[in-house]
């Protein structure tokens, strides 16, 4: 019930916050009204003793008390005016806050596009951590060639998904520099770099929209067919005509529900249509069943064809064809090579796999 607490403990909070506020804000009015009654009740009860004392006759009292009343209107709405105010100018406040925050990850001012990439990546002697406490990464020096494949496997936790976010710069290197093309990512414009990265996230984030729209999302200008194409080629094609308005079929909030082995596919859809030179998969952790996972393993040898590829693979099958691997822990990585070589070196590596095969069995 750790949440509940917390929930019942913010909810306390709030209500505190707005119970100080309404009794200030009740005392303010309640004095207001109180203060502009008690001056129509003075001027009423001092013209009648004035009048007794022929002092004044009628029509001045009455002038005098529509006088009051017409003074009194504007002060009544310059109180709510304050009140308004107030409550106004503390969301302005905190909405300029929030534009004022400036994107940690920027362009250099001289940064270049980088063009023709051939997809060469190498890590040298990468350190990350998230908030200078954890290095998550320390001492990461690794090399892909163009073409290649290269799988990341280890326990969860290890750093895999993080070492894969610095490619397209999600985050900055704390130390050390990773190049493409010999190039310092650094020293790239953003987009130009993120445009010749496609990512299939491990979770993977759909917009409110249509199925056709979620994948044309890869490449704006495509054309229906294009998108079609590409949706037979991550094997999703059969699955969105199952759906009850098939490619025009809504996601997203009180849209249709999708699986996460939908989801991965609809995002490896984008990348067909995106086409780039390097590419990433975080294959989901969670289970997917035997037909699925095979069809999202199809589609990826299908999709890694050409391109530099980074893969995360949780299911050994996928890592096994590999160029190379490297097994990556809290400590560090752990060991680099093919599949055969790592087998007879029988380390960390092996051992996953025999574990695997057990439980597969
Ligand atoms: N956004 C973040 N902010 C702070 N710490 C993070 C963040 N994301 C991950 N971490 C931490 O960094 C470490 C590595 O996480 P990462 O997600 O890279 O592991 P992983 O190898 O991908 O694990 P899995 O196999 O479960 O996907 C973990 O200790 C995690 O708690
Ligand atoms: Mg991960």
């Amino acid at each position: 019930h750790y949440e509940l607490e917390r929930f019942e403990e913010g909810n306390q909070r709030f209500r505190g916050a707005k119970q100080t506020f309404y009794r200030q804000m009740g005392i303010f009015s309640a004095g207001m009204d109180f203060l502009m009654n008690l001056m129509t009740v003075c001027v009423i009860t001092f013209g009648g003793i004035l009048i007794m004392a022929n002092q004044m006759d009628l029509i001045d009292l009455i002038t005098f008390t529509l006088y009051i009343s017409a003074f009194l209107q504007p002060v009544r709405r310059l109180s709510n005016f304050v009140e308004q105010f107030t409550v106004g100018m503390a969301g302005f406040e905190r909405f300029q806050g929030l534009m004022a925050v400036k994107p940690e990850i920027a362009d250099k001012p001289n940064a270049k596009p980088i063009t023709n990439v051939r997809g060469d990546i190498e890590f040298k002697n990468v350190t990350f951590s998230y908030d200078n406490d954890v290095q998550v990464l320390s001492g990461v020096n690794l090399r892909i060639k163009s073409g290649d494949t290269l799988a990341l496997v280890g326990p969860s936790g290890g750093g895999k998904t993080t070492l894969c976010h610095l490619i397209p710069r999600f985050y900055d290197v704390t130390d050390g520099v990773i190049t493409i093309d010999g190039k310092n990512i650094q020293d790239l414009t953003l987009s130009s770099l993120r445009a010749s990265i496609g990512i299939v996230q491990q979770e993977v984030m759909l917009f409110a929209g249509t199925i056709m729209e979620n994948i044309r999302y890869g490449r704006i200008d495509a054309t229906d067919q294009e998108v079609i194409a590409a949706a037979k080629r991550a094997e999703i094609h059969n699955d969105i005509l199952q759906m009850p308005d098939g490619y025009q079929s809504y996601v997203g909030e009180r849209g249709i529900m999708l699986s996460g082995g939908q989801k991965q596919r609809i995002s490896i859809a984008r990348i067909f249509l995106k086409n780039p030179p390097i590419l990433i998969l975080d294959e989901a952790t969670s289970a997917l069943d035997t037909i699925t996972e095979s069809r999202i393993q199809e589609a990826f040898t299908d999709l890694s064809k050409g391109r530099t590829t980074l893969i995360i693979a949780h299911r050994l099958s996928t890592v096994r064809e590999a160029d190379s691997i490297v097994y990556i822990d809290s400590e560090g990585i752990r060991e680099t090579g093919t599949h055969s070589q790592l087998m007879e070196r029988d380390g960390y590596y092996s051992s996953l796999v025999k574990t695997q095969m057990l439980t597969d069995n």
